[in-house]
């Protein structure tokens, strides 16, 4: 079986839920606590034993690069001013040398076919597909997690949780046989299915490992919900020939697509912070009291 050694980090969208900060700003590069969103992921992908993370970006998303480039001006006045836990946080960030690759979708044509931009950079290896507007809070790493069942069970896997009541409609949704655990082996999949027609009320939520034979699905363009190339479209179609499995992660996932959860990102990770979250939580309690 061969390693997943490589990400793919699709940010080419165009973060309408969070407009209008993200209309300059790549949503991906939206604060949460002190760092980028990107900043969490990253880290997972590392902590999960990737080698290479593909980011495929946007129009006016160079800031995505520049982050985990070096700033020599900023670096070396913090050296002289002698703000040496600052900088070694700023250090910390950068990307190794040829760890990241950066390609262009050059038009949001939908997630599926951001995946599809990244065919040459993958190869014939399977490989990670993270959600970078998803934090997912765990120990082990989530895409850790991934591996491990991976490991074990080969072949495609997704990460499920459940769906708030009433809103399974809004996402993809996935039919589930027999859990061992937290894994079972998937039946089906279906993006945005009509209210009252969902097969689960688990749906997709943001990281996947997939087979390289994903690419020819995707290489069709066939369109599907709000008129995009949905990546779970293609997995539907690469369903017939391969196995997939879904994992129920252990952890707490942060969707901070939209407004209210990029604020309850940066609230419930903020009071997990052992620098912060003593103050963070006595200026939630002076607020409620006003
Ligand atoms: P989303 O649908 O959550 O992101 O796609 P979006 O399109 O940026 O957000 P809204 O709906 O307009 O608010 C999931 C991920 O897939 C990427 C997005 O950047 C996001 O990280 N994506 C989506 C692309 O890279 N290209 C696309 O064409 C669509």
């Amino acid at each position: 079986m061969k390693p997943i050694r490589k990400a793919v980090l699709p940010v080419a969208g165009l973060g309408t839920r969070v407009l209008p900060a993200s209309k300059a700003t790549p949503k991906n590069m939206l604060n949460v606590v002190d760092r980028p969103i990107l900043s969490y992921v990253v880290a997972e992908a590392r902590a999960a034993g990737i080698e290479h993370i593909v980011f495929v970006i946007g129009r006016g998303q160079g800031a995505i690069e520049d982050y985990f480039d070096h700033n020599s001006e900023l670096e070396q006045n913090l050296e002289a001013k002698g703000k040496t836990e600052i900088l070694a946080d700023v250090m910390a960030e950068l990307a190794r040398p040829g760890e990241m690759s950066f390609v262009r979708q050059m038009q949001p044509l939908g997630l599926g076919h951001a995946v599809w931009c990244a065919r040459d950079l993958i190869g014939d290896e399977p490989f990670a597909v993270m959600l970078p507007d998803t934090v997912m809070d765990a120990e082990p790493a989530a895409l850790a997690q991934m591996v491990a069942a991976y490991n074990q069970v080969g072949g495609n896997i997704i990460t499920v949780e459940p769906a708030p009541d009433g809103h399974a409609h809004r996402y993809g949704i996935v039919a589930l046989g027999e859990r061992q655990g937290r894994l079972a082996p998937m039946t089906g999949m279906v993006e945005k299915p009509a209210p009252g027609t969902e097969p689960s009320n688990l749906f997709i939520s943001g990281r996947y490992i997939l087979q390289p034979e994903i690419f020819a699905m995707l290489g069709d363009h066939q369109t599907g919900a709000g008129g995009e190339i949905q990546l779970t479209d293609a997995m539907v179609r690469l369903m017939q020939t391969q196995a997939f499995h879904a994992l129920e992660y252990d952890g707490v996932t942060y969707d901070c697509g939209d407004k209210l959860g990029l604020l309850r990102a940066n609230v419930a990770l903020a009071l997990k912070r052992p620098d912060l979250g003593a103050d963070v939580r006595a200026m939630i309690e002076g607020l409620l009291k006003r």
